[in-house]
C-alpha cells in the first residue's frame, strides 16, 4: 500500500422515485435558484423533467431550464451556459442526464464564478471556486455523479480535454437505477466498456502487489459483465440495472485507486482522440482502444494480465484474457476495430497527433509519443 488522501464529499441518495427529493436537497443546502442543465430530448420524453420541475416548485427554488447538451459536450454550449448562469445569478447547477449533461454541468458552475474563458481552467488554469452542483443521473457510465473530473470538447481546435478539481464533485447525486432502463442496448454496451476502462487502467498501469485494490476492481468487473448479460436479455431487468448503475459508480469515484501509488489513463488518452475527431460515443472508442492498448502492453505487466485472465474469465494467460474481453465487446455489439465506426487506417497518423498533446498535458508523453500511439492503433485495424 501507498499513502494516499481519500476524500469523496459527493452524498449519494439510491432507489426509486428518489429524484422527488431534489428540491428538499436545494432548500437543505439553502438554494433558492438553479440553472437545470439537461440533454436532447431524453429527460423530456420520460417525464422526468416534469418530475423535477415539480420538486424544485414545491420547494420554493426559481429556476432556469438548460436544454441541448450534446453527447460528447462542447465548449460553444457550455459557453452560452456560463453566460445564462451569470445573467440569472444561479445559486447552483442542477444537471438531470448522462455524463455529458452532468460534465457540461460542472464546467457551466466553474465558468459562473470565473472572469476568465471557462476553456483556460481545461488547458492548465487551477479551478479555484464553482457554484455548486446537485445532479439527477439517467445513464450509468461515467461515474461523473461522484468525482471530480468533467471533459469537454473544443470543436474549433478537435481538443477533447477535462478539468480535475475537488471544487466541482457534486454536493448531492441522486441515481434511481429505473430512469437507466430506457437506455439503449447500444449505450448499455458503452456504458459497461466505460466502467471496465476505469478500473482498468489503474489495476494494469500501477505497481504490483496492492491486492485489496485488485479485488475490488475484479468486483466491479464481474459485476459489470455479469448484469450486462442479463439486460441485454432483459432491458427492464430491475436488479441487473441497479447493481450495473452502483457499479459503474464505484468504477471512478477514487475508491479503487486509493492505496496504489502511481498509475496511468492511456487508454482514455487515446480515446479522447478518437471522440474528439470523430464524435463517436467515449465507450465506443474504448472498446476500440482497450483490446489493441492491452495487446501492446500485455509483455509489460504479465503477471497482472495472468491475474486478469484467471479472476475474470477462468482463463489461464494473459494473451487469452484479453481475446476473451475482446470477444464479449464482439457479443455485446461493442466495436473493436476503427473501421467499425467507420475510421479508415489511413487516419492514425492524425489521431496519434491529437492524442499526443493529451499525453503531455497528462504527464505521460514521454512513455506515449506519438510514434507509439500509431503503433497501438495500428493493433486496432
Ligand atoms: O441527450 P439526451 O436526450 O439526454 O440523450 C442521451 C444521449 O443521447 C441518452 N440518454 C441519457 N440517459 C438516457 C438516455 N436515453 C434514454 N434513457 C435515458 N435514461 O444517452 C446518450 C448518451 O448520453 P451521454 O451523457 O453522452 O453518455 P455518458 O454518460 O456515457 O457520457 C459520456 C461523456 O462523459 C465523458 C465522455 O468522454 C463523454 O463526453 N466522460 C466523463 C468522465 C467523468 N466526468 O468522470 C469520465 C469518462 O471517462 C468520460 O470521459
Ligand atoms: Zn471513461
Amino acid at each position: 500500500m501507498f499513502d494516499f488522501t481519500f476524500h469523496n464529499p459527493t452524498k449519494i441518495i439510491f432507489g426509486a422515485g428518489k429524484e422527488t427529493l431534489i428540491g428538499a436537497e436545494l432548500n437543505a443546502a439553502g438554494i433558492t435558484r438553479v440553472l437545470l442543465v439537461y440533454g436532447r430530448n431524453s429527460v423530456v420524453k420520460s417525464g422526468l423533467l416534469d418530475r423535477v420541475m415539480a420538486s424544485l416548485k414545491a420547494g420554493d427554488i426559481t429556476c432556469s431550464q438548460y436544454g441541448g447538451v450534446d453527447s460528447n459536450p462542447l465548449l460553444s454550449h457550455t459557453r452560452e451556459g456560463v453566460a445564462l448562469a451569470k445573467r440569472d445569478k444561479v445559486e447552483a447547477v442542477l444537471a438531470v442526464g448522462g455524463g455529458s449533461v452532468l460534465d457540461e454541468s460542472k464546467a457551466i458552475a466553474v465558468g459562473a464564478l470565473a472572469d476568465e474563458d471557462v476553456w483556460d481552467f481545461f488547458v492548465g488554469k487551477e479551478v479555484t471556486r464553482a457554484l455548486p452542483v446537485f445532479t439527477v443521473l439517467t445513464l450509468a457510465a461515467t461515474g461523473s455523479e461522484m468525482n471530480g473530473n468533467a471533459v469537454i470538447t473544443n470543436a474549433e481546435t478537435r481538443q477533447k480535454y477535462n478539468i480535475a478539481s475537488p471544487h466541482v464533485y457534486p454536493k448531492v447525486s441522486i441515481l434511481n437505477p429505473e430512469l437507466t432502463h430506457s437506455v439503449p442496448l447500444s449505450y448499455t454496451a458503452y456504458s459497461a466498456v466505460d466502467a471496465i476502462c476505469h478500473v482498468i487502467e489503474g489495476y494494469f498501469t500501477k505497481e504490483p502487489g496492492t491486492h485489496l485494490q485488485d479485488r475490488l476492481v475484479e468486483g466491479i468487473i464481474k459485476t459489470v459483465i455479469e448484469t450486462t448479460d442479463l439486460i441485454m436479455d432483459e432491458p427492464d431487468h430491475a436488479k441487473a440495472r441497479a447493481s450495473f448503475m452502483w457499479a459503474a459508480t464505484l468504477a471512478l469515484n477514487g475508491l479503487t485507486p486509493a492505496g496504489i501509488g502511481e498509475y496511468s489513463f492511456p487508454n482514455h488518452m487515446i480515446e479522447h482522440a478518437l471522440s474528439a475527431i470523430y464524435n463517436i460515443p467515449h465507450g465506443a472508442g474504448l472498446s476500440i482502444v482497450m483490446p489493441a492498448w492491452m495487446k501492446w502492453y500485455v509483455t509489460k505487466n504479465p503477471s497482472q494480465f495472468a491475474r486478469f485472465a484467471r479472476e475474470i474469465f477462468g482463463i489461464h494467460t494473459g494473451e487469452a484474457g484479453i481475446e476473451a474481453l475482446e470477444q464479449w465487446f464482439v457479443t455485446i455489439n461493442a466495436p473493436v476495430r476503427l473501421h467499425e465506426v467507420g475510421i479508415p487506417a489511413t487516419e492514425i497518423g492524425a489521431i496519434a497527433e491529437n492524442a499526443e498533446g493529451l499525453a503531455r498535458q497528462w504527464g505521460i508523453g514521454d512513455l506515449y509519443p506519438r510514434e507509439t500511439i500509431a503503433e497501438i492503433l495500428r493493433l486496432a485495424v
